[in-house]
C-alpha cells in the first residue's frame, strides 16, 4: 500500500469509517492506562489464556473441574484484564454462563445465594429481608450447604463460570460457604469458580479455610517478559496501521519495565506524539524520545501514590531500606531482604514486626518472590528508584 493508501487506511480505522482530519482529538487512543480498563490487546499471557481455554473446553463438554482458579498478582499487572477476557471467552465460544462479583456485592452468605441465583424469588426482596432469610436458613442448615445446591442447581442446567474479582477482600461470612460450596459442586458439575486478587489472597485464603490454596490451580501474574511487552506495543498500532521501528519498539519495552500499567500508560503517550508528529503517523525513536517526559511525569504520580501509602502505613523506612539494598542487584535472597527490612525497621526489630513488615511488602507488590524460588525481586524496578531518590522526604 502507497502512502496515501495507508494513511487513508488507518484515519478510515480510527474515525470508525469517517475520514476526519487527523489531528482532529476524536481520535481516541486505544491505550487504556487504569484500573479494570480493558486492554487494547491482551499481550503476553498466552500460555495462562491456554490453560484457562483448557477449562473451558472441559466445562463445555460437562466435566467437572475438580478444582478451582487462583489468578494472583501485585496491582497492575492484568488480573481484571485475563478475568474480562475469559469472560468473554466463555460466552464467545464455549456456551459457558458465567455470572461475575466482587466482595462489595456479597458481605454475607445470603447475599452471595441471590447472587448465585439471581432470577429465583429471593430477587425480589430488598437486602433486609434477604438477610433476615439468610439468618433463618443458617438456623436449619449451613449456609455453605445452601449455596452448594443453589450452584448445582444452575450448573446442571448449564455449565458455569463465577468470577470473583479483589478476591483478597472476600468477607468471611461469604467466603467460607463459597469456597466450601465451590469445591463440592466442583467435583461432581461442570461449575468452575476463578478468583482473582493481590498476593495477600493467599494468606486470606487461610484464614477462610486451612486447604483452600493448596488445592487450587494458581495462576500467577507478574510483568510480562519482554516479547510479550513488544506486542502490547505493536499490535495496537498495528491494527491502526501504523509502523512502529524496531528501536522505537525496543525503546518502550525497556522504559515500560514490561509492566502492563505502564505499556498502556507509555502507549497513550506515544500514540498521541506519532498522531501529531506527522502526515502519515510512524512511531520513530524521536517520537518515543518526544512522549517520555509525559510518561515519565504521569509514574511519577502513580509512585507517590504508592509512597504515599507507605507513610500511611508506617512503612516508609522499611521500604526505603529495602530500596536501598535493591540498588546494586536485580534480586534479593530470603535473607537478603529480611537483612534489608532490620535495618529499616531499626530498634524495632524483632521477629513479628518483621514478618509484619515483610508481608506488607509483599502485599502492596513492592516486591515479589522470583518464579518458583524463594527470593525477591521488585515488584516494579524503577519504584525502587523512586524510593531512593526520595528517601530524605520521610
Ligand atoms: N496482558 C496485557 N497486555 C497489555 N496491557 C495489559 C495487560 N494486562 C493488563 N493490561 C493493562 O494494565 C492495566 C492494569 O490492568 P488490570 O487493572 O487488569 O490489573 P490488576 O492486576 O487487576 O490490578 P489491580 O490489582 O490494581 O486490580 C490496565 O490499563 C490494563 O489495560
Ligand atoms: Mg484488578
Amino acid at each position: 500500500m502507497g502512502p496515501t493508501g495507508q494513511a487513508h487506511a488507518w484515519t478510515t480505522v480510527l474515525t470508525g469509517g469517517t475520514t476526519r482530519d487527523m489531528h482532529q482529538p476524536a481520535m481516541r487512543a486505544p491505550f487504556r492506562p487504569g484500573t479494570g480498563a480493558r486492554p487494547p490487546y491482551l499481550a503476553g499471557r498466552g500460555d495462562k489464556q491456554a490453560l484457562l481455554r483448557e477449562f473451558l473446553t472441559n466445562l463445555g463438554a460437562g466435566l467437572a473441574p475438580g478444582t478451582f482458579v487462583v489468578l494472583y498478582g501485585p496491582r497492575g499487572n492484568g488480573k481484571t484484564a485475563l478475568l474480562g477476557w475469559l469472560e468473554r471467552e466463555a460466552g464467545r465460544s464455549f456456551g459457558v454462563a458465567t455470572t461475575a462479583a466482587l466482595p462489595t456485592e456479597i458481605p454475607d452468605g445470603a447475599s452471595l445465594v441471590a447472587r448465585i441465583e439471581p432470577t429465583r424469588w429471593y430477587h425480589w426482596f430488598t437486602s433486609e429481608t434477604i438477610a433476615s432469610i439468610g439468618r433463618s436458613w443458617r438456623t436449619k442448615e449451613p449456609m455453605a450447604a445452601v449455596a452448594g445446591r443453589v450452584l448445582a442447581a444452575r450448573a446442571r442446567k448449564t455449565p458455569l463460570l463465577l468470577l470473583l474479582d479483589e478476591a483478597h477482600r472476600l468477607r468471611p461470612e461469604a467466603g467460607e460457604a463459597l469456597l466450601t460450596a465451590a469445591q463440592r459442586v466442583a467435583a461432581d458439575l461442570p461449575f468452575l469458580l476463578v478468583l482473582a486478587g493481590t498476593p495477600d489472597v493467599r494468606p486470606h485464603l487461610d484464614t477462610l479455610g486451612a486447604s483452600f490454596w493448596n488445592r487450587a490451580e494458581k495462576i500467577r501474574l507478574g510483568r510480562l517478559d519482554p516479547s510479550g511487552a513488544a506486542d502490547g506495543f505493536r499490535e495496537p498500532f498495528r491494527n491502526a496501521e501504523i509502523r512502529v521501528e524496531a528501536e522505537a519498539l525496543d525503546r518502550m519495552v525497556r522504559e515500560s519495565e514490561c509492566y502492563p500499567y505502564f505499556i498502556q500508560l507509555l502507549g497513550r503517550a506515544v500514540w498521541r506524539r506519532a498522531l501529531a508528529s506527522a502526515a502519515e503517523p510512524r512511531v520513530t525513536p524521536e517520537v518515543v524520545e518526544a512522549a517520555i517526559p509525559e510518561f515519565r511525569a504521569q509514574k511519577d504520580d502513580y509512585y507517590l501514590d504508592r509512597f504515599e501509602e507507605f507513610e500511611r502505613f508506617g512503612l516508609l523506612p522499611v521500604a526505603t531500606g529495602v530500596a536501598k539494598a535493591f540498588a546494586s542487584r536485580n534480586v534479593l535472597s530470603a535473607a537478603g531482604l529480611d537483612e534489608a527490612i532490620q535495618t529499616g525497621l531499626g530498634e524495632r526489630a524483632d521477629r513479628d514486626s518483621l514478618g509484619r513488615a515483610r508481608s506488607a511488602l509483599r502485599n502492596l507488590g513492592f516486591v515479589w518472590r522470583v518464579r518458583g524460588r524463594p527470593d525477591w525481586e521488585p515488584g516494579i524496578p524503577s519504584l525502587m528508584d523512586f524510593m531512593r531518590e526520595h528517601a530524605g522526604s520521610s
